[in-house]
């Protein structure tokens, strides 16, 4: 299977990507399909036992099924969970989305799949004159969108939508996350984005006490996704 790729953007922050491609990478990983997670840019750090670690790289590795050097899965990683182009200018750092094209190129001969992890939503600032949006541009990758489910979420997966055509990008699937589970009509918000996605919807994910990726990754269709 030729080696191909997708990028991975969310309604907004913590809406359910770094779970989401988790279980798309298990699903793959159950189809004989390998795959690779990559998350060039995180912004917030734990610390456990004096180990600062970045809780979506440490996914995203776990989920993976082919091993890869740290150096392509992440290219920057702020300490502060803060916007990723102000932590940068704190930190004297200069996001190049050049150097994260580099790490791509590399990781993607790795594997089948590569699932790339964006930063909050689709038009984060990572620079002055950058943001998200371009990135995803530079990898010229088909877009896969998580829709976090909750009031707000058909505005902003509809602006979402319309950025991502407006970047010339090909929106591949969407993914139904329910951040919510009291959400008052929630068929109805599903069936209102259903209709105005031009994509498919590749599965409905509910809330979960425990979320595990493995469970997610039953739920999801790859069908239209990976033929
Ligand atoms: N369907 C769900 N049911 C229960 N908890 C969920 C669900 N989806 C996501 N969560 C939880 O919400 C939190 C945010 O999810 P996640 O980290 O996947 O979001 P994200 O979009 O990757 O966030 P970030 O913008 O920080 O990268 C996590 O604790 C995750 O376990
Ligand atoms: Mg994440």
């Amino acid at each position: 299977m030729p080696a191909r790729g997708f990028f991975v953007t969310g309604t907004d922050t913590g809406v359910g990507k770094t779970l989401v491609c988790s279980a798309l990478l298990h699903a793959l990983a159950a189809r004989g399909v390998s795959a690779v997670g990559m998350k060039p840019i995180v912004a917030g750090a734990v610390d456990v036992d004096g180990r600062w670690l970045y809780e979506d790289v440490e996914a995203l590795r776990a989920a993976s099924s082919i091993n890869a050097p740290d150096a392509l899965i992440n290219q920057y990683a702020f300490r502060a969970a803060i916007a990723p182009h102000i932590a940068a200018e704190r930190e004297g750092v200069s996001i190049d989305v050049e150097v994260i094209e580099r790490a791509y190129a590399k990781l993607s001969a790795l594997a089948d799949v590569t699932i790339v992890e964006g930063v909050g939503g689709f038009k984060v600032p990572l620079g002055p004159h950058v943001d998200t949006a371009d990135l995803a541009r530079r990898l010229n990758l088909p877009v896969i969108l998580i829709v976090g489910m909750r009031l707000g979420c058909l505005n902003h997966a509809l602006l979402t939508q319309a950025a991502i055509g407006a970047a010339g990008l090909q929106l591949a699937g969407w993914v139904a996350n329910t951040l919510d589970a009291r959400m008052p009509m929630f068929e109805e918000n599903l069936a209102a984005l259903n209709e105005r996605i031009a994509a498919p919807l590749l599965g409905v994910v509910p809330a979960m006490p425990q979320p595990k990726p493995q469970s997610v990754a039953e739920l999801l269709d790859l069908g239209r996704l990976i033929p």
